[in-house]
């Protein structure tokens, strides 16, 4: 071995990781070049402390005993879209001038994997099916467009919503190449800034990195919660200084009717004077896969689908709902300074959460093994951790089929949070969206359907009907394009007006 490569046999040897370099004579030099490079970059002690500290944070019994000190998020911290009426139009304006100021900013959460989906690209880019078969990263652009459009409109300014994206080493480089080959979706393409979070390796239960290959280690994303080192270690933070940013929208890449940048959320949010603040949906199934915003320990936080208990999942309220029902559709609002509290002073003291994984690995003849069940862990911290650190804290509660319905699953799985669902979701809002201003759609015989669609074959089948960001952020401004009107399916209202597919043969 050269010097170098002596040196990090040491360092390895001193961190209990000498078993990677167990292959090495086998590895060609350019591989043993990669590896060496891949090794000199990492911070075993750091990864060591994180891994026995996740350790001993995950154990079942922690979570049982959490369990019993979590209490139900009180009401005066809720704002409501139902409840809180009289209030909603306030919380638009006031959301809508601070957008009009360029005060507002939006962060993608982007970097996962997709594993549950199965696809080899990232997320953002999946069409689900629509009419216009525009993908979630389009769909999510042409809201920005549009919320900045209706800002500059009502305040008579340019305004700009800058987009930050975070992506991982295994999404980077595909989602910077699609905004590319899409010119950005007609977004400013200054306004559009990628960064990247960083990886950890795979461990087994005894703390050994796993070898994906003889001169590979087994990475992974450090979680959404990787957010805030990469906020600071990649200029992300001055960034949003040197543009004058004062509130953050972040939010994850999966939910097709994500209201981007919300105007009534950031509005509500800043009127109260939160640092931080969550959007939730009323949670109705126990065994639904979201986390549940309460307090524990009088701290907010929360309680992620995977680690609460059932017991106390399906623990109800007298009302007969669930007790612990704020369910976490993934959208949250932070103020910079409180960001930049958290990146500066908060990060380190975020403990990474274990997930156990079946690993692939290469066994000790170097043959590539994929276990049956799970050999070891992937550490992940989460977005929202941050919590228990704001001052002012609040949460804001939308209705799931105005605004959430997540893309996890592929269609052949349990048919939950799937392609379908998705498309679905977005087609019966649409539907929604045109009856409420003035529209009708009618059936092939003529006749007009009822808003209420009946269940078709035993299948409940949505309307057609699609309508472009670009000409409605939340289902305004459509009067003049469907008052008085009927209309076939499928119905789509784009840039260029209202077209009917069907009926002209398309
Ligand atoms: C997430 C929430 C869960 C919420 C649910 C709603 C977290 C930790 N959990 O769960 O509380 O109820 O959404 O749909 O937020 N991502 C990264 N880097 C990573 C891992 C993930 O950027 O290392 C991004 C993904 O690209 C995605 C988002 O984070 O946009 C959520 O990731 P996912 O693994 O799908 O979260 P869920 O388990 O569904």
């Amino acid at each position: 071995m050269e010097p170098n490569a002596n040196r990090l046999a040491q360092r390895l040897a001193e961190a209990g990781q000498s078993h990677l370099l167990q292959f090495w004579s086998e590895l060609s030099p350019e591989e043993q070049a990669d590896l060496t490079l891949n090794l000199q970059e990492m911070d075993f002690q750091e990864i060591n402390g994180f891994f026995k500290s996740a350790m001993e944070t995950s154990s079942s019994s922690k979570n049982e005993k959490m369990d019993n000190r979590m209490e139900p998020v009180p009401r005066e911290v809720l704002g409501s879209v139902t409840r809180d009426r009289e209030s909603l139009k306030d919380w638009e304006q006031a959301g809508l001038r601070c957008i009009s100021e360029s005060k507002v900013a939006v962060l993608l959460l982007a970097g996962g994997q997709g594993t549950r989906l199965g696809v080899s690209y990232p997320k953002g880019m999946y069409d689900v099916g629509l009419p216009s078969h525009k993908t979630l990263f389009q769909i999510q652009a042409e809201r920005i467009l549009k919320l900045q459009q209706l800002a500059e409109q009502k305040h008579k300014i340019k305004c700009c919503i800058p987009w930050y994206i975070m992506t991982s080493g295994r999404t980077m480089e595909s989602t910077k190449d699609f905004f590319l080959r899409h010119n950005y979706f007609g977004l400013d393409k200054g306004s559009v800034i990628f960064f990247q979070q960083g990886m950890l390796p795979a461990m087994d239960y005894s703390g050994k990195i796993i070898l994906e290959d003889k001169g590979k280690l087994s990475m992974a994303p450090d979680g959404n919660g990787g957010l805030y080192r990469a906020l600071g270690n990649q200029g992300i933070l001055e960034d949003m200084e040197n543009r004058g940013i004062g509130f953050i929208h972040v939010y994850c890449v999966d939910n097709i009717l994500v209201k981007v940048a919300d105007p009534s959320f950031v509005g509500f949010c800043v009127q109260k004077g939160a640092d931080c603040g969550a959007k939730v949906v009323e949670k109705t199934n126990p065994t639904e896969a979201v986390g549940v915003v309460c307090k524990v320990d009088g701290r907010y936080q929360v309680v992620e689908y995977s680690e609460i208990t059932l017991a106390t999942a399906e623990k109800r309220s007298a009302d007969g709902r669930l007790m612990f029902n704020a369910g976490n559709v993934a959208n949250h609002f932070f103020s910079y300074s409180f960001l930049k509290d958290i990146v500066k002073k908060y990060e380190p003291k975020l403990l990474h959460h274990v997930a156990q994984k079946k690993i692939p690995y290469v066994g000790a003849q170097g043959q590539l093994i994929k276990p049956e069940k799970p050999n070891g862990i992937k550490m992940e911290k989460f977005v929202f951790d941050i919590f228990q650190f704001a001052k002012t804290f609040v949460v804001y509660e939308v209705l799931r089929e105005d605004e959430f319905s997540p893309l996890k699953n592929a269609d052949s799985q349990d048919g939950k949070d799937t392609p379908t669902t998705a498309r679905h979701a977005l087609m019966s809002l649409h539907h929604r969206w045109v009856l409420n201003a003035g529209g009708h759609f009618i059936d092939e015989n003529g006749r007009r359907v009822p808003a209420i669609p009946s269940l078709k074959d035993g299948t409940d089948l949505p309307i057609k009907c699609e309508i472009s960001p670009l000409v409605s952020y939340g289902g305004e401004g459509l009067e003049e394009f469907v008052k008085g009107r009927e209309f076939h399916p499928t119905l789509m209202i784009d840039e260029h007006g209202v077209h009917e597919l069907v009926k002209n043969g398309v």
